[in-house]
This record gives structure tokens, sequence and C-alpha cells, in this order.
């Protein structure tokens, strides 16, 4: 890290966060939580210029090739800032044309082309690939709500990547072969994780807190001119290769195959990598109809296709947990309770919030192979394959 770097990634983890809790006990403290208007003008003044200053050293030192991990851990910071200064209503895209961020954008569009992603801050920047020093990782506040949703957000990541790791091993070695079983169960313990790291979120997260005061960090920013739709957890390529291995989700479906498109430089690039590379691959799914007519009572079928219904099952539950607690409880509910003004700037991916719900809602009901005439899911096939498995 070059010392102009060293000294914006010190004042992210300091300055920056203190302003930020500031701003957010001033917002906290109104009669209308959700306004931001006309709150702690000085204290935004400072956290713009101060990041201003250290991020215009930055722009004139140009690109000091210090490798891949500390461009993206730089691009990493100019975002946490730009989303702030989004947050506190210091840019708002929808009232310009540019951001009136000049160094940051240029900043963040240099690293983010040069290393192939978005020029904002992903998700990746505050899970997987956020430095922890003396067991403190970067954030925006110091609420412990944003502490336990970053946290579980990052089980769940490591989680499913896990998940997806076994599947992807499987490829190679084909259905019937007798390791199968073993990564299977790898594959069924870490959904059995996701499971139980968002049950604790669920449980313990507080509606209201994430819902003003965590979440309007994730919302959508303009960089240059163009405006990047927020972060989401599902920026990581483990989730998607674990819908098109099991085969739930098929990558030439549009609706699907347009989501895999609009995230791939959202993620990491060795995700964008291993996301390509599953898009080629046979499901399992389709592997074993295949072979259904001719090995239906081998010995490895039934074992083997038990275990994978029992992954694909667990796969679904942990979207139907998704949608039906995580996103209803913290998204739906608090917003039908939001009054009108504010009702538009609700999600990280920009869509209205019922064409969301609906696009959320096709994707847990493919992932859970319900039976549905409107959209493909494979309830028909999973039926025939859990009607092959011996009692
Ligand atoms: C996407 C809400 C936690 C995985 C989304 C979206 C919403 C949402 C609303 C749609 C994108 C958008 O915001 O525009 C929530 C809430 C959470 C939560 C309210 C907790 C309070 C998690 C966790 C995981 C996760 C812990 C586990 C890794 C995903 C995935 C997607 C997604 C994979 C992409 C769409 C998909 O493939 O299903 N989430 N989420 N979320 N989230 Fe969450």
């Amino acid at each position: 890290m070059t010392p102009h770097a060293q000294q914006f990634d010190d004042w992210i983890r300091s300055r920056f966060v203190e302003i930020n809790n500031q701003l957010e006990q001033r917002y906290q403290a109104q009669a209308d939580r959700a306004n931001v208007h006309g709150v702690g003008d000085a204290l935004k003044q400072q956290l713009t210029d101060e990041g201003d200053a250290l991020i215009a050293n930055l722009v004139d030192e140009g690109n000091t090739d210090e490798g891949f991990d500390s461009a993206f851990d730089l691009l990493g910071n100019v975002g946490l800032y730009m989303a702030a200064c989004r947050r506190h209503e210091i840019t708002e895209p929808s009232r310009e044309t540019h951001s009136p961020l000049q160094q940051a954008s240029t900043l963040a569009m240099h690293i983010g082309a040069s290393i192939g992603v978005t020029p904002r801050f992903a998700t990746a920047h505050l899970t997987t690939h956020n430095r922890a020093i003396n067991g403190q990782y970067k954030r925006f506040t110091d609420l412990p709500d944003e502490r336990l949703f970053v946290d579980y957000n990052t089980k769940g990541i490591v989680a499913f990547k896990r998940a997806a790791d076994a599947l992807l091993r499987i490829q190679p070695l084909g259905i019937s072969h007798p390791v199968v079983p073993d990564l299977l169960l790898v594959a069924e313990q870490a959904l059995k994780d996701v499971l139980e790291s968002n049950r604790y979120l669920f449980q313990h997260l507080d509606a209201q807190q994430f819902f003003y005061a965590v979440r309007p960090y994730y919302k959508p920013y303009r960089v240059g001119k163009e405006v990047y739709r927020g972060a989401n957890a599902g920026d990581f390529a483990g989730i998607n290769v674990i819908d098109m291995l099991l085969g739930l989700c098929c990558a030439n479906e549009p609706a699907y195959s347009q989501m895999l498109v609009e995230k791939f430089l959202y993620m990491m690039p060795e995700d964008q990598r291993v996301l390509r590379n599953c898009m080629r691959l046979p499901s399992i799914m389709d592997e074993f109809l295949a072979v259904a007519p001719q090995q239906h009572s081998s010995s490895w079928f039934q074992q083997n296709l038990r275990a994978f219904l029992r992954v694909c099952k667990l796969h679904g539950q942990t979207a139907i947990q998704h949608h039906n607690q995580l996103v209803d409880k913290y998204i739906r509910i608090p917003n039908e309770n939001l009054g009108s003004q504010h009702q538009t700037k609700v999600t990280a991916s920009g869509p209205p919030l019922p064409v969301l719900l609906a696009e959320l809602a096709n994707l847990r009901d493919k992932r859970a192979a319900r039976e549905r005439d409107d959209i493909h899911t494979r309830y028909h096939d999973i039926a025939t394959l859990t009607a092959l498995v011996d009692n």
C-alpha cells in the first residue's frame, strides 16, 4: 500500500466511522427517522471534504501498480466513501446527471476498469475481502446491527461457497463415482450452515435499525455519469454455481441469464471465471435423468440420488428462508410503514419493490422446484427422480 492509500485506509477505519455514527444518532433522534435533509450539515461537509482531500492525493498518484489486491481494496475504500455520501444525500442520483464527487469518481473508474469490476464498492469489499485489524474490519458505523448483518452475510456467503466448491468437484468425477456421497454431504452440511446462520440473523437483527440505519448505505449511486446498483449478499458466484450444477436454474432461461449478465461485474474476477466456466457444464440433475432408465436400481444410483435430492431440498429451503423471512421482515414490511415520500428509494438494485419481490419469488420457486405454470421449474423432474428412490 502506498503512503497515500494507507492514510485513506486509516481515515476510513476511524474518522469516517465516527462521522457516520454521529449522523446516524441525529437521524434517529427525529420523529421521521427516514429524513436526512437539513440534519448534521456541518458533519456532512466534513465527511465530503476530508474524504475528497485524501482521494485527490490518490488521483494525482495515478496507477501505482501495487497489484490486484491493493487496487481492489482501494476501490472498496473509495466506494465506502461514495456510498456514505449517497446515504447522507450529499449525492442523490435522481437529482444529478453526474456524480458531484469528481475525484472519487475518477479514481473509482480508473481502478474498476483496470481490474475488471464495477467502479463501486461491492459485497466482497465488506464481507469476504474485508481485512480485519485487531478484530475490527471496515464498516460504515459502529452500530451493533450493522456488525451483525455483515457478520452473518459473510457467514452465509462463505457457507454457500463451501457448498459450491463441493458440487464443482463432482463434475470431473461423474455422478456414479464412489466419492460423490462425500461431496454431497459437504454440500448438505454447508447449506444447513446457511440455514442456521440466516435463522440467527432473522432472530437477532432489529428490523427498524436495519431498515433505517444499515440498509441505506447499500443504495445505488452514481460514479461519473452512470448509476450503479447497490451491493447485495448475492454478488458472488457460489449461489448460481449451486443453482446451475444442481439443475434447479438454467443459464439458457432468459430471466435467469439476464440476472447473471447483470451481476458479473459486481463479483470478484475469480468468481466471474468460476461462473463463466459453470455456465458451460451439464447439471447433476440432467445426468441422473439421463441414466435413470438403465441405472435406477443400481446401488450407486440409489445412494447418490438420495444424497442429491437432500441437497436440492436444502437449497430450496435457503431460498424460501431468504424470501419469506429476511426479505419480508427487513424489506417488505418496513417499506409498507414508510411515508410515501421515501418509498421510491428502498431497494439496492433499483427496480420498484413489487417488481423486485416478484423476481425474488420466481428465484425462490425455481430453487425450491415448486409447481408453477407461468415459469419453468424442475418440479416434474424432481418428482420423477423422487419416485425412483427405493423405500
Ligand atoms: C439478494 C434482502 C441477507 C443472499 C437480495 C435482495 C434483497 C435481499 C432485497 C435483492 C437485491 C436488492 O436488494 O435489490 C436481504 C435481507 C437480508 C439478506 C433483508 C438480511 C437482513 C442475505 C444473506 C444471504 C443473502 C445472509 C446469504 C448469503 C442473497 C442472494 C441474493 C440476494 C444470493 C441475490 C439474488 C438471489 O440469487 O437470490 N437480498 N438479504 N441475503 N441475497 Fe439477500
